[in-house]
């Protein structure tokens, strides 16, 4: 006699968010409108598992607004976004809560808590998967404590760990953040512009920094960058957004500085993926 397909998941039940078999982050033919701005405009493409993807665009390209839908911060108008197995689009709150566990996420302006210590903002990134309120470093378990210094070392900050976070410099402060990210033990890592506020050598230093972090974690990140020479240089693939659409999308070692460049070309009218006319010079 055969048997019965398991009903998977159970009516009811939300599937549970794993790495294993679900590495891929995919959006399908993603629009999101606010309003009536449109800040991405029929948007497919899928991210490498285990690599370093960068966004590409000028200021209001939609990059931010793409990576916020990696993780359910925002929620398609139209379309499709699957991020480790999960259907975000559809995904309830608690299951958008349990997967941002997996997927980490570092920010421009750090947003550290600038009088707490640096060890401590390390910890936070613990509070999703700890029960009540936490003040003070004392107040996380020890494993945690370990755990964020291990962090810590992994970034070269371990001798600033009891000092404030805003008395570090910026560079020191995105590779906490980065810290306070890598503690959630993410599959991803989202990073919005994370260099845009730092200076050409504390850029590299944090660059090279996710780069070594993604292959020696097998950590896939997806990272908005405005400087196109640190993204031909350490992205392995690299997707260009302009005015809410995909004009570019495929590896740095395909892609000549020309082509990078193109996509800050000022085009107003949207051009298809598989049309390259818009590189030619004008
Ligand atoms: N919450 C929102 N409400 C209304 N409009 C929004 C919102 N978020 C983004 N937009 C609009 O969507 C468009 C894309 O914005 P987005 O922030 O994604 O661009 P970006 O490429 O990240 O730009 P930047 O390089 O300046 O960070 C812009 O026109 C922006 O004004
Ligand atoms: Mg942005």
């Amino acid at each position: 006699m055969t048997e019965a397909p398991a009903l998977y998941p159970a009516p009811g039940v939300d599937p549970p968010i794993t790495s294993e078999g679900h590495e891929s982050i995919e959006l399908q033919h993603v629009t999101k409108r606010f309003g009536k701005v449109t800040a991405l405009d029929d948007v497919s493409v899928s991210f490498v598992p285990r690599k370093v993807n960068v966004l590409l665009g000028l200021s209001g390209s939609g990059k931010s607004t793409l990576l916020r839908h990696v993780n359910g911060l925002h929620r398609p108008t139209d379309g499709t976004v699957t991020t480790l197995g999960t259907p975000v689009h559809s995904a309830s709150e608690r299951t958008l809560r349990r997967l941002r566990g997996r997927v980490g996420m570092i920010f421009q302006h750090f947003h550290l808590v600038g009088s707490m210590s640096v060890l401590e903002n390390v910890c936070t990134g613990r509070l999703g998967s700890l029960r009540g309120p936490r003040i003070g470093l004392f107040s996380y378990p020890r494993a945690v404590r370990e755990d964020a210094m291990e962090q810590l070392v992994r970034v070269g900050l371990a001798d600033k760990a009891f000092q404030r976070a805003d008395t570090l410099s910026g560079g020191q402060q995105q590779r906490v953040a980065i810290a306070r990210a890598l503690i959630q033990d993410p599959a991803v890592l989202l990073a919005d512009e994370p260099v845009a506020s730092l200076d050409p050598v504390s850029s590299a230093g944090v660059i090279e920094l996710l780069t070594s972090i993604s292959e020696e974690r097998d950590l896939t990140i997806v990272c908005s960058l405005h400087q196109v020479e640190i993204a031909l240089d350490f992205a392995h693939r690299i997707v260009g957004l302009r005015s809410g659409q995909v004009v570019l999308d495929r590896t740095a070692a395909e892609m000549t500085r020309e082509d990078a460049y193109g996509i800050y070309s000022a085009v107003a009218a949207p051009v298809a993926v598989d049309d390259r006319s818009w590189r030619s010079p004008r």
